[in-house]
């Protein structure tokens, strides 16, 4: 997708080789006409998936999830990391692990918001070695729901969370893949390169 492309190009910051920083648009502050495009274009994508709800996770992947949610028309659950105090009860848990941040953590879903009637798109803001991804497909699986694919907005395509899922056979959809941020330099593989 060109326009986030560029965005990224003009307000991306290359933190180090493997971290790239989107704070003024994706992380922190929100675009929200950038997030409208984002989501029209999942939408889009997934257009004649027949799908009945998108799950994310808090909090980046939120806001592209609620976009491409208004355009399908669909609700859009996110999944917790943290315990809360009305979501107690009848959960779907994952464990996820973070390999960036070293450490493991649960993440839930009420039982009353996914269920096997449901086609589930799953939605996130990044993808670096896919773990996110992985614990929210096993919710979709819990749920005993179909999965309908994946979209990404921002795919790390030197880190390993593609090969990953895309060998698992699930469709992946990453409106931006980037293949290098070597000399401090953003460098983009095109998407038809992993299809
Ligand atoms: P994985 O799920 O693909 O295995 O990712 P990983 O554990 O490596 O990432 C942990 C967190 O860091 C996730 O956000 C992920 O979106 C984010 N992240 C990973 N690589 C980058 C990067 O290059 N740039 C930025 N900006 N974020 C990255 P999180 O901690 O859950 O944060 P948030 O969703 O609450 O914002």
């Amino acid at each position: 997708m060109k326009q986030l492309q560029e965005k990224i190009l003009t307000e991306g910051k290359v933190l180090s080789e493997s971290v790239l920083k989107v704070d003024s648009f994706l992380n922190h502050q929100i675009d929200p006409a950038l997030m409208q495009a984002i989501g029209e274009e999942f939408a889009s994508r997934f257009a004649d998936e027949g799908i009945t709800k998108i799950l994310t996770i808090e909090s980046s992947g939120i806001a592209p999830a609620v976009m491409a949610g208004l355009v399908l028309g669909v609700p859009v659950v996110f999944a917790r990391k943290r315990k809360s105090l009305t979501l107690v009860d009848d959960l779907y848990t994952a464990s996820v692990h973070s390999f960036t941040k070293n450490e493991t953590n649960d993440i839930s879903v009420s039982k009353a918001f996914i269920g096997s009637e449901d086609v589930v798109l799953v939605m996130d803001d990044f993808l670096a070695n896919g773990q996110a991804a992985l614990g929210l497909v096993d919710i979709v699986e819990q749920a005993d729901a179909a999965l309908s694919g994946i979209g990404i907005v921002i795919e790390k395509g030197f880190q390993t969370g593609g090969n990953l899922l895309r060998g698992r056979g699930i469709r992946v959809e990453s409106l931006a893949i980037v293949s290098s941020l070597e000399h401090g330099k953003v460098e983009f593989l095109e998407e038809e390169m992993v299809r």
